[in-house]
């Protein structure tokens, strides 16, 4: 764990409860909801999804053999219907009062501009689910999602949903490689991708990327692209293959059936790191899924009609699916997406638009709060922020100072900070304050959702009332993820042996103080948090072995002031072959081609060898001390004790 020192966080004292304003007004205010949700996860769940539209009721709450769980288990619905028809429809298939509300707002990095109502929306989802229909997809089909920041991102999944169709999307940022590799693991028949995106002022070449992906998936039968700029040059197309977004919609019928969906049918997958092999498919399904990011949207952001919602978050990652797409829709909001990075062109970008939509809930990673205070608040003080009412944070443990610097300078000390704590595989936020209940502490996640059993445990599986140990959760809940994409025995062996089946795993390590808040310190196994993107040791370790020159690496996560944890690689070259500066960018671009520009190492160290235990295994916390300059731990169990101390000087000559 690289991670401040519990006492470092318990030292920023303040604590900040909620306004009156805002407790008067929030949609969450009773706060005995905690016990008696805790008394009967299954009615207070129950009672969520009854605010969906279903097709068919439930009659099995929850069905529980562990460590498998099906939530809603008879009834059917669809995921598009609830957050798309339902806005445009009223029960009696008349005009819906919030087809005329705005539900996308989106901005390219160029300052292009587009805004969708719902039932705009609606035309488009339709569309576009026609055109995958007239391809030959079918239900339960995977589609691989390859896309910039576009509200074509969001129908392109959403017609996914319609159809039942189950997307695979994949952030823009990664490999052709990456691409290849998931859509050979997930078996996808289409693939939908963009001929470029902007990223600050340069583009990013999708189909490129796609088309060199595309020489190694044998699933792929058609390419669905979509032109991001009508007056920007084109790519090449394959022709039998590859079809154009703006030729197919023009042709598609205007009106696609939603198909009716059993509660436990997958949704999607979305593929993230873990402590070994490659990254996994984790399944999502639909009822349960949905009842929780409708839920948390609903409570955790106090999300009302008026608002204008802003998740930062690519929907290349979880935070995207359950906070840019399916909990805000299901809640008929309205959602602003923005394309871009936001230091392009100036480091204001975000506070302009902020300003420009008058954007009310802002939900972003402490990376990216920690690299505004840096910036300064001259760039922010430029613009008015008034129109903000709450302040989220997700992806990183958040230090007390970040978040009090965004509370102050960003929430003009006005709005509420909800530091949400959540993961891939949970689908939806899960130990977070509920704004108009919860008393803020900076740096902590404070208390688990109603209906979420979240515990720290010890080694033993033994609830640690107060201090320090695992974080578990004891009791299924609705959104958690339901297996590892056709490896159900990953799934069991990662999330629930550490506690024979009895309890989830989450990998990171927590404390819990008197009050009982949750404080969360980092990952406890080899998967590392770099810029609140999550990574494993192994895939980079991987990646930089395929080197020709590489004989071995290590990938260790080191503390960095502005991305939380920063790579280092420890490499031993192969016989012959001279290390070298040059040959250290070599190692990091091939790093970064294989993977993405996430899995960089900052810092490459070479070294005649690696320290090891008597059985072989890589002694990775000795290689964190030395990443991190701290004085070496017990080495005993070390074949070549000398390993480690030319290791150390190598270490301490690169440090600037
Ligand atoms: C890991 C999950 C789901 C959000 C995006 C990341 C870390 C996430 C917090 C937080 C401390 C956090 C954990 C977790 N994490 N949110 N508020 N405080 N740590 O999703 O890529 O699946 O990564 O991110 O270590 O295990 P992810």
């Amino acid at each position: 764990m690289t991670h401040p020192s519990i006492d470092v966080l318990l030292s920023e004292t303040r604590n900040f409860p909620p306004s009156e304003d805002f407790k008067a007004k929030a949609n969450s205010r009773d706060a005995s909801v905690y016990e008696t949700a805790a008394r009967d996860p299954e009615k207070f769940w129950e009672k969520w999804a009854k605010e969906l539209k279903w097709d068919n009721p439930w009659k099995t709450t929850l069905d529980w053999k562990p460590p498998h769980a099906q939530w809603f288990k008879e009834g059917k619905l669809n995921a598009c219907v609830n957050c798309v028809d339902r806005h445009v429809l009223d029960e009696k298939g008349g005009e819906h009062a919030r087809s005329k509300k705005k539900a996308l707002i989106w901005e390219g990095e160029p300052g292009d501009t587009r805004t969708l109502t719902y039932g705009d929306l609606y035309r488009e989802v339709n569309r576009f689910a026609n055109v995958l229909k007239k391809i030959g997809l079918q239900k339960g089909d995977r589609v691989a999602v390859y896309m910039p920041m576009t509200p074509e991102a969001v129908i392109a999944c959403l017609a996914c949903a319609r159809l039942g169709l189950v997307h695979s999307v994949v952030f823009g940022g990664f490999s052709a490689e990456s691409l290849r590799d998931r859509i050979n693991d997930a078996e996808a028949r289409a693939l939908i991708t963009a001929d470029f995106g902007w990223r600050r002022g340069k583009r990013i070449e999708l189909k490129k990327a796609a088309d060199e992906a595309l020489q190694g998936t044998a699933s792929i039968e058609k390419v669905i692209v979509y032109r991001r700029d009508e007056k920007e040059p084109v790519c090449t197309m394959k022709s039998g293959r590859d079809l154009w977004w703006h030729e197919e919609m023009q042709k598609a019928a205007e009106f696609t059936a939603p198909v009716s969906c059993h509660a436990e049918d997958m949704l999607f997958t979305l593929y993230t790191s873990g402590t070994t092999g490659k990254p996994k498919g984790i399944v999502h399904t639909t009822g349960g899924y949905l009842t929780g990011v409708y839920a948390t949207t609903k409570w955790v952001f106090d999300m009302r009609d008026e608002d204008v919602y802003w998740c930062t978050a690519d929907i290349g990652w979880i935070t995207g699916h359950s906070y840019v797409i399916y909990g805000p829709l299901s809640n008929g909001a309205t959602v602003f997406i923005y394309e871009g990075s936001p230091d392009w062109p100036e480091k204001d970008r975000f506070w302009r638009l902020i300003e420009k939509y008058k954007v009310t809930i802002f939900y972003t990673a402490p990376t990216a709060i920690r690299a505004f205070m840096k910036w300064g608040t001259d760039w922010v003080k430029r613009c008015d922020l008034s129109s903000l009412r709450l302040l989220g944070s997700v992806g990183e443990p958040i230090n007390p100072e970040a978040w009090i610097w965004y509370q102050e300078q960003i929430g003009g000390s006005r709005c509420p900070v909800v530091d949400t704590w959540w993961q891939t595989e949970t689908g939806a936020i899960m130990v977070t304050p509920l704004p108009g209940l919860t008393t803020t502490k900076p740096g902590s996640a404070t208390r688990a959702f109603p209906g979420i059993a979240a515990e720290i445990l010890n080694e033993e599986g033994q609830i640690v009332k107060a201090g320090g140990g695992f974080m578990a959760i004891t009791k299924p809940w609705p959104s958690m993820l339901r297996t590892i994409f056709n490896d159900d025995a990953r799934y069991q062996q990662t999330y629930w042996s550490k506690w024979q089946g009895r309890f989830y795993f989450a990998g990171d390590g927590a404390h819990r103080d008197e009050e009982g808040y949750f404080w969360f310190m980092g990952r406890v196994d080899d998967v590392m948090n770099v810029a609140g993107h999550r990574i494993g040791t192994m895939e980079v370790e991987s990646a930089l072995v395929d080197h020709p020159s590489v004989a071995e690496a290590a990938v260790v996560g080191k503390p960095h002031d502005i991305k939380g944890q920063a790579l280092v690689a420890f490499v031993t070259v192969k016989e012959g072959v001279a290390t070298s500066a040059a040959l250290a960018e070599v190692l990091k671009q091939h790093a970064a081609k294989k993977i993405g520009a996430i899995a960089k190492p900052d810092d490459i160290i070479f070294t005649a060898d690696l320290p090891k235990t008597r059985s072989g295994k890589i002694m990775r916390r000795l290689l964190r001390d030395i990443a991190e300059g701290k004085a070496l731990g017990d080495t005993t169990t070390l074949a070549d004790a000398a390993v480690v101390e030319s290791l150390k000087q190598k270490y301490a000559g690169t440090e600037e």
